[in-house]
């Protein structure tokens, strides 16, 4: 039976027999014997192997370089060196795979860059079998939120007829060959498809079903942005809450932040510490500051004004009615209020149909949550209940109301207030680990011109 090297180092006493099989990741030769690490990628710290000359498998350790995989026997004692409680020494060692002197893992401080044309490798590496590690972690984080406040689990479609956001930067999803212009009545669904830019309009109607739902799943964007925070296939996290206004929506994702951050540094201490050294070493405190100060809110209005007030020369000029870039967000929440700051009630040509118009008749109720190191993490609002004016909105945004009937339709059949976001796991996972490019934070980043692996 083998040991996961997590369970063997947090052993309580030494220990008789112990199978444990991983990857070298060095080893050390002196007369008559030698020290081989090896990691199993369960934790991020090594076990040290004593390895005698008179051990079964012994003339095979010439052959066991860094990234060679390994099974061996023995007994777990207490180590005498310094920084580690225990180390096995080996009875018996197995050689199951060999890697030669071309595995690119060799040197330590390879770059970011070098990384991603090894992500097949690099989850081998510390830094990043520790972000994957906090990745897995915290999308069970997730779930356990919503589960405990009694949000039901929805699996939205990935192909959809229906575009949420209304952008226009949609991945079409055809069998058509040649040209598919004006062809969608002979495509495989009868209509035109595409991969989705969100569960929403979907995770609506079960919001009107099931009170309080969220979608957690894979989301498409084909804009053509090569930043450090944009990807083409990421994934969201959507709540939706029946009788739920912008008020109480805001407070949800505030409280969903904390308790993530709350998650990172009560559950992944080992891998945030690593973080804390090598990627960025606010990142503890910036947590710790993060859950116990409420976030700041302002309308989108006053934030134009504090933008335009900060004699900060920005690229993009700010301007009531445009969108906010990057550069103002993270001006708002790094600069000026100093902690993540949720903009609220911005005007309505910059927002989707979908959202509930103000009585001002000019914004509406949009909420972004901006956090510091990232810009906008969460985007959300409460949805227009109101039959006519979803119409008016439509129109407002061009769309044809056929294409959205049956999204009409719940404002037909007993229409209630209701409100919901969605949160970008990857900017989540950056902002929780320091870690500024996106495609550090996903297995296989899927960005333009780039689908490798
Ligand atoms: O602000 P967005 O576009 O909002 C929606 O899609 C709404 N339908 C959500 C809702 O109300 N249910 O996207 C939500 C979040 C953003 O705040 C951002 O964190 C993330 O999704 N996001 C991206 N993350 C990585 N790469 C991209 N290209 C992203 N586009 C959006
Ligand atoms: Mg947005």
């Amino acid at each position: 039976m083998r040991t996961l090297i997590k369970h063997v180092l947090a052993s309580e006493g030494p220990s008789e027999n112990m199978t444990v099989k991983g990857w070298v990741r060095t080893r050390r030769d002196s007369k008559g014997f030698s020290f081989v690490e090896v990691n199993d990628g369960s934790c991020l710290a090594n076990l040290q192997v004593v390895v005698d000359a008179n051990v079964p498998g012994f003339s095979e350790l010439a052959h066991l370089t860094t990234g060679a995989s390994v099974s061996i026997e023995g007994e777990l004692v207490a180590s005498p060196a310094q920084g580690q409680k225990w180390e096995l020494r080996a009875r018996k060692l197995e050689m199951l795979g060999a890697a030669d002197s071309t595995y690119p893992l060799q040197k330590k401080g390879h770059t970011a860059e070098f990384m991603r044309t090894i992500a097949h490798l690099r989850p081998r590496s510390n830094l990043y079998g520790a972000i994957f590690r906090m990745r897995s972690r915290l999308a069970f984080a997730v779930h356990r939120f919503f589960q405990e406040r009694d949000f039901f689990y929805v699996q939205t479609p990935i192909i959809t007829a229906s575009d949420c956001e209304g952008a226009g930067e949609m991945f079409r999803v055809t069998t058509l060959k040649g040209n598919i212009d004006n062809r969608g009545a002979e495509d495989f669904f009868g209509k035109p498809t595409y991969l989705t830019v969100s569960g929403q309009l979907e995770g609506e109607t079960f919001a009107c079903a099931l009170s309080n739902i969220y979608t957690f799943g894979p989301t498409f964007r084909a804009e053509n942005s090569n930043t450090a925070r944009h990807a083409a296939e990421f994934w969201m996290i959507e709540p939706e809450m029946a009788f739920c206004d912008l008020q109480g929506d805001m407070d949800l994702g505030e409280e969903f932040i904390k308790a993530m951050a709350r998650h990172a540094i009560e559950e992944c201490a080992e891998d945030l510490a690593l973080f804390g050294k090598f990627v960025d070493k606010g990142v503890h405190e910036r947590l710790k500051f993060v859950i116990e100060r409420p976030f700041v809110r302002v309308p989108y209005t006053d934030a134009v004004e504090i933008l335009k007030k900060s004699g900060k020369q920005f690229e993009y000029p700010v301007d009531y009615g445009q969108n906010l870039q990057s550069e103002h967000e993270r001006y708002l929440t790094e600069q000026h209020f100093k902690s993540p700051v949720t903009v609220y009630n911005y005007p309505k040509e910059i927002k989707p149909f979908y959202m509930r118009l103000n009585d001002d008749g000019k914004t509406v109720t949009a909420m972004d949550v901006l956090v510091p190191g990232i810009g906008e993490v969460i985007g959300g609002a409460q949805r227009e209940e109101r039959p006519d004016q979803l119409l008016e909105n439509m129109k407002f945004h061009k769309l044809d109301p056929k294409d959205y009937w049956w999204y009409a339709d719940l404002r037909r059949y007993g229409s209630v207030p209701h409100a919901g976001f969605g949160l970008g796991f990857e900017r989540l996972i950056m902002f929780l680990t320091g870690v500024s490019n996106i495609r550090d934070v996903i297995p296989f980043a899927r960005t333009p011109g780039n689908a490798d692996f």
